[in-house]
């Protein structure tokens, strides 16, 4: 398995180009299963986990081209007859179940197994079941696949989410665009990823209200047509690289960055004495003063600071002035960092879902263990700041959601290396 050294100390400075959505493609890819003519998406990034979904999508009958070296991806649903999505896939990522919705709006029939994914948590599928069976659909789990069926098609209904999830959010707009009726769903959830799919779906012709509020109307239409469509900016690994020149000191302009994307997180770095200003390419990020200051961060669904940013901030606090409590509400066990933060020198005291960490004044390299997606690129950022070398192994949680991560940092002047084994 591959590993990256990081060799720490030296400013950085330039400039970082950021990539289409991972979370935003992986929704809108599922999404050709509800046409027969061709979607197009531009923006695409080069991610371990798009060759999954377009594995999963050719699984299913679909053709998936990649043109421009898998910057746009040309899909047809046309001749997509099977509705079973293996479990030798699906098991490993979890946004595989985002073929469910479209797979039930298509054939009213769908066998997809329960997912994988990063181990951050139970992460279950039951808004996805109850939303569904909401539109008339029976749904079993049986040899550890979800078994859904509705023979005369989906109906429009009313739905309350009990939480507002992302995925349950996508899954059922995108069932809801060609069932019989109107849909609401009632606190979706209003990341940029759902504007973003809504954008696309209205494009092929769906008819959709409201997307990016907590109340979301579909009207169903009998069919959909084919469309290009942008996939937007990655608004996780905008703000991944934004820490980089807080954490080892210079300045660097993020290319295609916008507040709006990651205003609550800029909010917190605001607090912490770092300085975040618009440019015309994007926003150029540097520390205001010498030190950051400790600040205390809770996440929260969109528009509160993004989970999958917290780990990346603990490893900023972890050398901050004073001490921060970091509180996860949205995963039960994503502090999976923390033990390996503290093998560089971090003071990280964790409480099931609380993590107080109390700055030093530098942390020490050391060889550590990717444990999922955002714990890997922590450990690389802390690993920028420690004094002597860090070893990141397991990298492949790295390859499904950062695109060119070495040829980036390096770009800025970080010294990082991908050692084969
Ligand atoms: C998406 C993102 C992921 C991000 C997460 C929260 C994709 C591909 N992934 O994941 O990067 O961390 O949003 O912003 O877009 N839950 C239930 N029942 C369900 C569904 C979810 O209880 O049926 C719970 C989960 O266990 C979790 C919480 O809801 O605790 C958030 O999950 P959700 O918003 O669904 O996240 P994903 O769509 O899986």
């Amino acid at each position: 398995m591959d590993s990256i050294l990081v060799k720490g100390g030296g400013e950085l400075r330039g400039k970082i180009p950021i990539a289409g959505a991972k979370n935003a493609c992986l929704t809108l890819m599922p999404a050709t299963l509800l046409s027969d003519e061709p979607l197009t998406l531009t923006n695409v990034p080069r991610l371990s986990d798009i060759a999954t979904m377009t594995q999963l999508l050719q699984s299913l009958g679909a053709e998936v081209s990649s043109l421009q070296d898998g910057q746009v991806i040309v899909m047809s649903s046309r001749d997509a007859e099977n509705p079973v999505a293996d479990y030798e896939i699906v098991r490993k990522m979890r946004a595989s179940n985002l073929v469910l919705g479209p797979l039930l709006a298509r054939h009213g029939k769908a066998v997809v197994s329960m997912p994988g994914g990063c181990a951050i948590g139970a992460r279950p599928m039951d808004l996805h079941i109850h939303g569904l069976e909401a539109m008339g659909a029976t749904i079993e789990l049986k040899d550890g696949y979800l078994h859904a069926e509705v023979p005369g098609g989906l109906r429009g209904a009313d739905i309350t989410l009990r939480f507002a999830s992302v995925g349950a959010t996508e899954n059922l707009m995108m069932a809801a665009t060609l069932a019989k009726g109107t849909t609401v769903i009632s606190n979706a959830a209003r990341e940029p990823e759902i504007i973003d799919l809504a954008k696309c779906l209205s494009a092929m012709g769906a008819q959709i209200d409201g997307a990016g509020s907590p109340s979301i109307t579909i009207q169903g239409v009998d069919r959909l047509t084919g469309a290009t469509h942008p996939v937007l900016p990655d608004r996780i690994e905008l703000g991944t690289y934004m820490l980089a020149p807080v954490i080892a000191g210079g300045e660097v302009e993020l290319l295609g960055g916008r507040i709006e994307l990651v205003a609550a997180f800029c909010e917190k770095l605001d607090e912490a004495g770092i300085s975040v200003t618009e440019t015309t390419d994007g926003l150029k990020v540097s520390r205001r003063n010498g030190r950051v200051s400790a600040v205390n961060v809770r996440t929260e669904v969109f528009p509160g600071f993004p989970t999958d940013l917290q780990a990346q901030m603990m490893a900023l606090l972890c050398t901050a002035e004073g001490t921060s409590v970091l509180e996860e509400t949205i995963f039960e066990n994503r502090f999976m960092h923390a033990p390996e933060l503290m093998r560089m020198g971090a003071q990280i005291d964790v409480q099931g879902g609380t993590a107080t960490v109390t700055g030093v004044d530098r942390l020490k390299g050391a060889p550590v263990m990717a444990t999922d997606l955002r714990a890997s690129v922590s450990l690389i950022l802390a690993g920028l700041a420690a004094e002597g070398e860090t070893v990141v192994s397991r990298v492949y949680h790295l390859d499904r959601g950062y695109e060119q991560v070495v040829r980036k940092f390096n770009g800025i002047g970080a010294q990082i290396e991908r050692i084969k084994s």
